[in-house]
């Protein structure tokens, strides 16, 4: 797998997202702010009882996620990652006000944190084929795991969706193969959501 020529496409693919439609839930490619919190709400449960830790977001997208987990009484250290320079420049603007938080343009934590999470990144893969996909997924996950001293949190779309709705551009997990790989390679702690009402889940992997 060609990493770097992948990665450069799905960078295209949101930077002109976000030329379209600016910080908001569709400039991520979202359908909706009720969906785009939907899955923050998932995801911040890696954070339950940890409301000091660092974290780092990768395809922080805008920086949606930050003022989410403010609200919420997150006070740690905060890193978004983004492909995309532009997505980074709008990510500075739109919390330029909280002392804690950094952006940079990557594809991976900068350094070790408690935590890394990841909404919506496994999902667009434009026209690479399912098994290049799915390494790349894998080898994204093996990065996780070596930056995050705590744990991580992602999400995938299922391959329990509806055949009639799938399309060929979007990458459907099976979830049990990930959930199984997680548990075995990462930590005894590992949960699967798919409980929440879209056509996806959410793995939180604890050490
Ligand atoms: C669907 S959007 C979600 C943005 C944000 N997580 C949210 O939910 O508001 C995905 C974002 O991840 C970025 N992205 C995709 N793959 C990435 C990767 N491997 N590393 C870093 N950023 C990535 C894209 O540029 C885009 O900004």
């Amino acid at each position: 797998m060609d990493r770097s020529a992948l990665t450069r496409d799905v960078e295209r693919y949101y930077s002109e997202k976000l030329r379209a439609h600016g910080a908001t839930p569709h400039g991520v490619d979202w359908n909706s702010a009720e969906s785009q919190l939907v899955r923050y709400a998932q995801i911040a449960r890696i954070l339950d009882d940890a409301p000091h830790a660092s974290m780092t977001d990768v395809g922080c997208g805008y920086g949606g996620f930050l003022p989410f987990l403010r609200q919420r009484g997150f006070s740690g250290p905060f890193v978004g990652v983004d492909l995309s320079a532009d997505m980074i420049a709008t990510a500075v603007k739109h919390c330029e006000h909280d002392p804690k938080a950094s952006f940079v343009v990557g594809d991976a934590p900068p350094s070790e944190t408690d935590f890394v999470t990841a909404s919506g990144i496994f999902s667009v893969r434009l026209s690479h084929a399912d098994e290049t996909w799915l390494d790349y997924i894998l080898s994204t996950l093996d990065g996780f795991n070596r930056f995050a001293r705590r744990g991580f949190a992602f999400n995938c779309l299922t391959s329990y969706s509806d055949a009639n709705k799938m399309r060929p551009d979007l990458y459907y997990a099976d979830p049990r193969y990930i959930f199984d790989r997680c548990k075995r390679l990462y930590a005894n702690n590992v949960a699967l959501l798919h409980d929440y009402g879209l056509y996806e889940f959410t793995i939180l992997v604890r050490k």
